[in-house]
């Protein structure tokens, strides 16, 4: 479903990303693990096209797609919940979620409330607090909300970059348990980034490794979790 190879991203004058493959396949939940500045977030917008990749190629269902303006390469399926989860703060969650529809702005409003009791569905808490402003919502909502904003697209392919950061270990739990409902239930293929190795590596059906913007180990999420290295450096036993 998405395919890089050989993909090399500067900022400036340094280099990031160093001949970089990873392949999602359709249904797949794909786990990228690696160090603090390995370059998973530049690899994420280098899929998106907030960066571009200097060589090699990005493929989303057979086509090319690095090159392509963000815009285009959204509308084509592939949505980004951001690090840090950048919701807008001054707008309510109900704005924040039709915002989210923006690329189908032309579609009937039947299918935006469609698509908004889908998320609600997923994400009751988000139905209740519907008029509350984006910046007023706990931690744990403005990530919920920031993945619900990003479902808002229909993408099929969802990119989570550290969905778990800072929240504590119950929320994670549940918002994991959502991101397996997405996939399982919709059919939406995810490449997820995480810190939180071990749960990563149990959600996810395959995983690669990534050191200074090049994958050092990639395989199916079940051998990564008994690999020695993986296991001293990233799950800390
Ligand atoms: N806009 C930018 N301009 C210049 N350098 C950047 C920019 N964004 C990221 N970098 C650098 O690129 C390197 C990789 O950053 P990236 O955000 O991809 O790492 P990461 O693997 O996501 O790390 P973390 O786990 O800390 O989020 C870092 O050294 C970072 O300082
Ligand atoms: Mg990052």
């Amino acid at each position: 479903m998405l395919r890089l190879a050989g993909v090399v991203t500067y900022y400036g004058p340094i280099q990031i990303l160093k001949s970089l493959d990873l392949e999602v396949r359709q249904g797949e939940i794909v786990c990228l693990l690696g160090g603090n500045a390995s370059g998973k977030s530049t690899t994420m917008k280098t899929i998106l096209g907030i960066v571009r990749p200097r060589q090699g190629t990005v493929e989303f269902e057979g086509q090319r797609i690095d090159g392509l303006p963000t815009e285009a390469i959204v509308s084509r399926g592939i949505s980004l919940v951001p690090e840090a989860r950048r919701i807008f703060g001054r707008m309510t969650v109900w704005e924040n979620l039709t915002m989210g529809a923006y690329t189908r702005r032309r579609e009937a409003p039947a299918e935006l409330q469609q698509d908004l009791d889908r998320v609600y569905g997923l994400f009751p808490r988000l139905r209740e607090r519907a008029d509350q402003k984006g910046g007023t919502l706990s931690g744990g909502e403005q990530q919920m909300l920031a993945v619900a904003r990003a479902l808002m697209l229909r993408p099929r392919l969802l990119l989570l970059d550290e969905p778990s950061l800072g929240l504590a270990p119950l929320v994670v739990r549940e918002i994991f348990r959502i991101v397996r409902a997405i996939n399982k239930e919709a059919g939406v293929s995810v490449l997820l980034v995480e810190q939180n190795a071990s749960m990563a590596l149990r959600l996810a059906d395959h995983a690669y490794l990534m050191e200074t913007g090049t994958m050092v180990m990639s395989g199916p999420a079940a051998d990564l979790a008994r690999n020695d290295a993986v296991r001293r450096a990233y799950l800390g036993y």
